[in-house]
């Protein structure tokens, strides 16, 4: 594991490849763990750098909220500790897709490309804000414990969680890892991202849109809505899968990589 101290925490994160950059930004509560399949698969065509959000993972759990703005600067900060002045091409799922857009506003200078995966432009509506401040409530009651057993049916595909326990029991001991202020701040985070619906005509970089087509979280109508309203966007919709198409078909997921990033 490596770390750097940045923005007044210390975080960790995972350098390793050679290539154009690919920063992996995973979604709540989840990890650097969670992008395993793709630092092994594809580092002989990038350098990947794949980070730990602040309080999740191995990342220091400093107190929220963690605005999705605040986590887009964490992410320039990282890159300005390695010395990576080039653009780089962001891949962020879910909640770290929600951290991408957030770097295209503030920093988009420094993205080549971005990959969007199992992720929506769309706000929280009333009532999902409603669910961040329940959530944040049994976290605190019960543990991370019990969202994490609460999420991850929701999670994984009808077929994943009934043919891949190993895959199941990997995604729950990952979940595991986050602190409960890690999952306070990203809730709270979450519930007041803007909505960014209207920045998407005016991505200029090449965009990949990676949805899982079984996701129960964010579904499939929230991707094509990206992909008609970002121009020159490719869609590729990831069978069997639900919302984390990259652990779930991996093969495909890494196949329609490679290929974008040949482009
Ligand atoms: C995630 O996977 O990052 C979250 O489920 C996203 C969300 O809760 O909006």
């Amino acid at each position: 594991m490596q770390t750097k101290d940045i923005n007044g925490f210390r975080m960790a994160y995972t350098d390793e490849g050679q290539g154009s950059p690919l920063l992996l930004v995973h979604g709540y509560p989840l990890n650097r763990q969670m992008w395993a399949p793709q630092i092994d698969r594809l580092k002989d065509i990038h350098r990947i750098i794949a980070p730990d959000l602040r309080g999740h993972g191995d990342s220091q759990p400093v107190p929220g909220p963690y605005p999705m703005d605040l986590l887009a600067d964490d992410l320039a900060a990282l890159l300005d500790a390695l010395h990576i002045d080039q653009p780089v091409t962001l891949c962020g799922l879910s909640m770290g897709g929600y951290v991408a857009l957030a770097f295209y506003r503030k920093y988009a200078a420094r993205l080549r490309a971005l990959i969007l995966t199992a992720t929506r432009a769309a706000a929280d509506t009333p009532s999902g804000r409603a669910g961040r401040d329940q959530a944040a409530e049994v976290a605190g009651r019960e543990g991370v414990a019990a969202i994490v057993e609460g999420m991850l049916p929701k999670l994984l595909s009808a077929g994943t969680m009934k043919e891949k326990p190993e895959l199941v029991g990997r995604v729950r001991q990952i979940m595991l890892r986050t602190s409960l202020a890690g999952v306070q701040g990203a809730l709270m985070g979450m519930k007041v991202r803007p909505d960014s619906t209207a920045l998407l005509p005016a991505i200029q970089v090449p965009t990949l849109i990676l949805p899982g087509e079984e996701d129960q979280i964010i579904p499939l109508e929230e991707a094509r809505a990206m992909y008609d309203a970002i121009p020159g966007a490719i869609i590729k919709i990831v069978a069997d899968s639900g919302h984390l198409p990259n652990l779930e078909n991996p093969d495909f997921f890494n196949r329609v990589l490679r290929s974008f990033s040949g482009m």
